[in-house]
């Protein structure tokens, strides 16, 4: 059975293709998660894609990773900024951790700079829009092939 890697999204990324383009593009989520999908069979791990508006549920998913995933791949959108539960959670789980965001959240509004979610993330990828999951994705997919070495 391959490596699962967890891909987890905060709140308002079910409208990703059709809020605000201009900061963070036509994509759909499900655009993304199909090329995540496709990339993550090229580098031989499965994915488990999903969303939630509500931070509890991205907590239990992390809890859930706790149990089989080998690492998570996380945009926790605006939970990044306030969220203490959320790096709490991913500080109770043991594989790499690697957090994206679509816009470059330095360029923007001072309250976007900083991340609670930064203080566990063994990597961090902004700004490069969704192609941020994928390399994302080519991160994780090697912290977790050397961690099994
Ligand atoms: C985001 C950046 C966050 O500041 C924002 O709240 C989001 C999306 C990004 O992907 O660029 O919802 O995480």
């Amino acid at each position: 059975m391959p490596t699962l890697v967890y891909i987890l999204n905060g709140p308002n990324l079910n409208l990703l293709g059709k809020r605000q383009p201009h900061i963070y593009g036509h994509e759909t989520l499900a655009d993304v998660e199909r090329d995540c999908v496709a990339l993550a069979a090229e580098l031989g791990v499965r994915t488990r894609f999903l969303q939630s508006n509500t931070e509890g549920q991205i907590i239990d998913w992390i809890h859930q990773a706790r149990e089989d995933g080998a690492g998570i791949v996380i945009n926790p959108a605006a939970f990044t900024h306030t969220s203490v539960a959320i790096l709490d959670a991913l500080n109770a789980f043991d594989g790499p951790v690697i957090e994206v965001h679509i816009s470059n959240v330095h360029k923007r509004e001072s309250f976007r700079h900083h991340s609670y979610v930064s203080l566990r993330a063994d990597g961090v990828i902004a700004g490069c829009g969704t192609e941020g999951y994928r390399l994302a994705l080519r991160r994780i997919a090697s912290l977790v092939a050397e961690a099994g070495e």
